[in-house]
């Protein structure tokens, strides 16, 4: 499978920066609950190489997962990265003693992700780095204008080519256009989670991309009868269904789901690829919400 017959194709967020809209999210490369390395790192490596062998063009990763053990992980198994391949990392939480994700907003603390991630990565410049502020899976109001700032500052010292913003309200979107171009927005979305639809339609409208974490439901999976039976009738199953949705749903949706394991990953990408949603189906899918 190549880049362009990967389903959805591919998406254009800048001059330098195309990617194919079926990704890879790295999350779940680490240990339990993202912490720690996997019990298997060579069975994580292979998920990275399958990945990029099937076409898929974008990773998405952080320092934090592990911490610091995805970002090796990714390095281990890719580097020298192919041409094409493009890491976006997000930066703005830690990871403490227990495990929990206190935000790690602070200048020097956004400074230190930064010089982490390409240490980490192997890399002089990261293609996108996301800002990463608000609650678990929504944005909190208030500024973001500071922790934006030092990000622009290391973009123009050529560290970030691309910024991006993740668990953000349209406000924040605003708010950081003021100060330096987006490429793209990351926030919770899926099939049953669309509280973002005006948001990505706004954001299609602007060219930029709209990345949905936890596509498949994160930590607590879809669970639909109606996403079951449209599945059942399709012959395909729920999660290729629910990837086909996004990625028919706007054209600037990049889809990153993630996975540890290669035969899922493979499923993913070929159970989308295979489907195509006709507008009964595609009808009852959107009644889910
Ligand atoms: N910006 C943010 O704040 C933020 C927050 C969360 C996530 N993210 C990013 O978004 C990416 C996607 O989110 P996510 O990984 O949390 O959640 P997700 O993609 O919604 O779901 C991942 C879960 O689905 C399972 N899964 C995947 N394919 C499967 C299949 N074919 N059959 C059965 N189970 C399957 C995975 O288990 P297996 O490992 O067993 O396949 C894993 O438990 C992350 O990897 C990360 O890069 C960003």
């Amino acid at each position: 499978m190549a880049a362009d017959t990967l389903p959805g194709g591919t998406f254009t967020l800048a001059d330098d920066l195309t990617v194919t809209r079926m990704g890879y999210g790295a999350m779940q490369l680490a240990g339990p609950h993202v912490f720690g390395p996997p019990a298997d790192r060579d069975a994580a490596m292979a998920v990275l190489r399958e990945a990029v062998r099937l076409g898929i063009t974008h990773i998405d990763t952080s320092d934090y997962y592990g911490p610091h053990v995805t970002n090796q992980i990714i390095k281990e198994a890719l580097h020298p990265y192919p041409d094409g391949l493009h890491i976006v990392t997000k930066v703005g939480a830690l990871r403490d003693a227990e495990g929990g994700w206190p935000q790690a907003l602070a200048p020097d603390q956004l400074r230190q992700a930064v010089n982490d991630n390409l240490d980490n990565l192997g890399l002089d410049a990261i293609d996108v780095v996301n800002l990463r502020v608000g609650g678990f899976d929504s944005p909190t109001p208030g500024s973001i204008a500071e922790p934006f700032s030092v990000l622009a500052t290391l973009q123009q010292k050529g560290l970030i080519k691309h910024l991006g913003l993740s668990t953000v309200s349209a406000e924040h979107i605003a708010e950081a256009q003021s100060i330096a171009p987006i490429v793209c927005v990351q926030n919770f979305y899926n099939l049953a989670h669309r509280v973002d639809d005006d948001l990505i339609d706004s954001l299609a409208a602007q060219g930029i991309a709209y990345v949905p974490y936890f596509p498949l439901g994160g930590f607590s999976p879809l669970q639909s009868d109606e996403l079951r039976s449209v599945a059942a009738r399709l012959d395909a199953t729920p999660i290729a269904v629910a990837l086909a949705w996004l990625l028919k749903r706007s054209p600037n949706i990049l889809a990153i789901p993630g996975t540890s394991s290669v035969a899922h990953l493979r499923e993913n990408v070929t159970g989308a690829a295979a489907l195509t949603l006709p507008e009964d189906e595609l009808a009852r899918l959107n009644g889910i919400a």
